[in-house]
């Protein structure tokens, strides 16, 4: 009886093993797409490995297209128009993809496998999209759970990028961490400081990037990313402004009003930041500074939840009851929204109900 269950078991794991031996063999051959042509905007070549996805095949060739959630499917901009050779559509591109989108064959670069040559069309600005070595020049605590983190060009040693507009960094594998991630974060610095650049990061808890960056970085640190990436910048026109952000959405802000300031804007702008608590404020000084600076701005924090202790006189609650009072002229309004998803879509319903125009309301979501 034991010696035919040995037999059995024999049995069972020469067949597997078999079966796993000419699985890796299929593997090899099957997924052997060997060199593979990518024609771009019908004006140039690039010869890549077959086998990655597209956006990681671009990248080893230094073209960058924005991949904000690191190539997980999961932020939708890394759009392209594929004209050829992209395979099948695959379920997780398309709820990021419009109708018209759709027609005119955009797919997700992240999700599209290289196996064959491909023409391919991305915006022309990607090319200027560069990858940068830079060290760590300065960390400031502004509080409990953000830092700002000062990045020194090392090489290239300059960097061209609009006030709002975000880079990519490269995560390096630390404790139990193997995996290198890449992560969208915000300029905020201004674009006239342009041999450095000035993060704000928020730690989220158990976070990969915000980990590596609160607790393993310090100054002389080497870090990598790629950018700038985005259109989220000021549209230069003379509407008047409302900005909404919530905790490190102060980022882009911070940018954009200290380019406003060297190009001494007269716009009406009015800055809501919307906190927790007294102890997620930050940079208060520096912004309220920002009404002596500007003919016409004031900057309005609110508090959704103030702690007794907080002994908080300011605004608090939601910050979209307070819009009325700075809003003269819905359609000649523009509005900038940086923060969470859920924050970005409950303000950007309450404009629209007051009459701003949807094209009008600019955003960067951090989901
Ligand atoms: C355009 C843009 C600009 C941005 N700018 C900024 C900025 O200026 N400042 C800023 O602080 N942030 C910014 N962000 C957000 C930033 O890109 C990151 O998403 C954020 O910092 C979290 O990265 P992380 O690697 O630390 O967390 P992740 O590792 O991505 O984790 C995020 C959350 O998911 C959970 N999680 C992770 N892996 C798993 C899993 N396998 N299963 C279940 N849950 C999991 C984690 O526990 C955590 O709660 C921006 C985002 C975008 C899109
Ligand atoms: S990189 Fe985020 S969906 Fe492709």
């Amino acid at each position: 009886m034991l010696m035919q269950i040995l037999k059995d078991v024999a049995v069972v794991s020469g067949i597997s093993t078999l079966l796993a031996v000419v699985l890796i063999i299929a593997q090899k051959y099957l997924s052997d797409y060997g060199i593979c042509k990518i024609n771009l905007n019908k004006k140039r070549d690039v010869s890549v490995e077959g086998g990655s996805s597209l956006l990681n095949s671009l990248a080893e060739e230094q073209i960058f297209l924005p991949s904000a959630c690191g190539g997980r499917g999961s932020c939708g901009t890394c759009k392209c128009k594929v004209n050829s050779g992209g395979g099948p559509l695959l379920p997780t591109e398309k709820p990021f993809l419009s109708k018209t989108e759709l027609a005119d064959n955009v797919r997700l670069a992240c999700q599209v496998k290289v196996k064959s040559d491909m023409e391919i069309n991305v915006p022309e600005s990607i090319f200027n999209i560069r990858r940068f070595q830079a060290k760590v020049h300065e960390i400031i605590d502004y509080t409990y759970d953000i830092k700002g983190i000062t990045l020194k060009l090392v090489s290239p040693d300059t960097i061209d990028f609009q006030a709002g507009q975000f880079v990519q960094i490269e995560s390096q594998a630390y404790a139990k961490i193997k995996q290198k991630v890449v992560r969208a974060y915000s300029i905020s610095s201004k674009p006239q400081d342009n041999d450095r650049i000035q993060l704000i990061i928020r730690l989220v808890p158990e976070g990969i990037c915000t980990t590596w960056i609160h607790k393993y970085l310090e100054e002389g640190s080497d870090v990598t990313f790629t950018g700038p990436y985005g259109d989220f910048y000021i549209r230069d026109t003379e509407a008047d402004i409302i900005f909404v952000a919530g905790g490190s959405g102060k980022a882009p802000m911070k940018s954009m009003l200290e380019d406003l300031q060297v190009k001494g804007t007269t716009r009406k702008m009015t800055y809501f930041f919307g906190a927790r608590t007294a102890k997620d404020l930050y940079l208060t000084d520096e912004m309220r500074s920002f009404e002596q600076v500007f003919s016409d701005f004031k900057y309005e924090p609110v508090l959704s939840k103030p702690a007794p202790e907080d002994k908080w006189k300011g605004k608090t609650g939601f910050v979209m009851p307070y819009f009325q009072d700075a809003i003269r002229d819905p359609k000649n309004t523009e509005a900038y929204l940086c923060g969470s998803p859920g924050m970005i879509n409950a303000v950007k319903k309450s404009l629209i109900a007051m009459g701003v125009p949807d094209d009008k309301i600019y955003y960067d979501s951090f989901g």
